[in-house]
């Protein structure tokens, strides 16, 4: 098979990789904020398109004020930053998820930020925030009902490809390979729509020590991979 042409990844073990140096949680969200950009300067040269990150979920609100607070003003300060990097790389931002809960000065970096490099196509960078994938869905339907309610869609209309159209994910293909680093073997609430036919990739690999090394041996494990849609496998 040759290199997926959408790869998603769920970035996880900062806290772990932290602990395990002795640093605070934090610092582990902070290298892996810093290893967003060296992944996706990689996937580019790996000819991917499509790099999708769960950045921060709707279960991530429980955690403790502080790392909310941390994580936050990480992902605020990473799209400043990425927003040079669209430029340089021809790089299209999207964000995902709920954002009419974050910081309206956040909503409307995000906005910004989408705008600006909506004209570049070499990579397509999405950041999941606030996302959480049965919360998309009760999203899509309740739109799905007020548009049916209004006549503006017939129940009878109502296909898979016009579900997938009311979903954030709408402009993108759907996951060839998902990526999940640090060991756990779930998926979190990511996608669970999106995923229905992706290869899975799990790695012991914590997020900040995940290089390009590293999803190169995940591109080569897809490519060996017999992937299948339900048909015969072939012998
Ligand atoms: C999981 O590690 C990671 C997160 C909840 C957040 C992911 C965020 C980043 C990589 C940094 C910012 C992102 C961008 C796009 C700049 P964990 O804290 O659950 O780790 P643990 O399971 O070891 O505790």
């Amino acid at each position: 098979m040759s290199v997926p042409q959408h790869i998603a990844i769920i970035m996880d073990g900062n806290g772990r990789w932290a602990k395990k140096k002795g640093l605070p949680r934090n610092a582990g969200h902070t290298a892996g904020a810093k290893n967003v950009e060296n992944i996706c300067l990689a996937a580019k040269k790996l000819g991917v398109k499509y790099l999708t990150l769960y950045a921060f979920s709707t279960e991530n609100w429980s955690r403790p004020d502080s790392e909310v607070k941390a994580l936050m003003k990480l992902l605020s300060g990473y799209l400043d930053k990425c927003v040079q990097t669209a430029h340089e790389n021809k790089m299209h931002i999207r964000v995902i998820g709920d954002i009419s809960r974050l910081e309206p000065k956040f909503q409307q970096q995000i906005i910004e930020a989408e705008r600006v490099s909506s004209v570049y196509e070499d990579l397509n960078l999405t950041i999941a925030i606030n996302y959480g994938s049965r919360d998309e869905m009760l999203r899509a339907m309740r739109n799905v009902c007020t548009d049916v309610k209004t006549g503006t869609l017939q129940l009878e209309e109502l296909t898979e490809a016009v579900f997938d159209s009311y979903l954030d994910t709408k402009e993108l293909p759907d996951p060839d390979l998902l990526i999940r680093t640090s060991g756990e073997q779930r998926l979190s609430n990511y996608l669970l729509w999106q995923l229905a036919y992706s290869e899975f990739y799990f790695t012991n690999v914590p997020w900040p020590e995940f290089d390009e090394q590293e999803l190169k041996k995940a591109i080569d494990a897809y490519e060996n991979r017999d992937r299948r849609y339900g048909g015969i496998k072939e012998e």
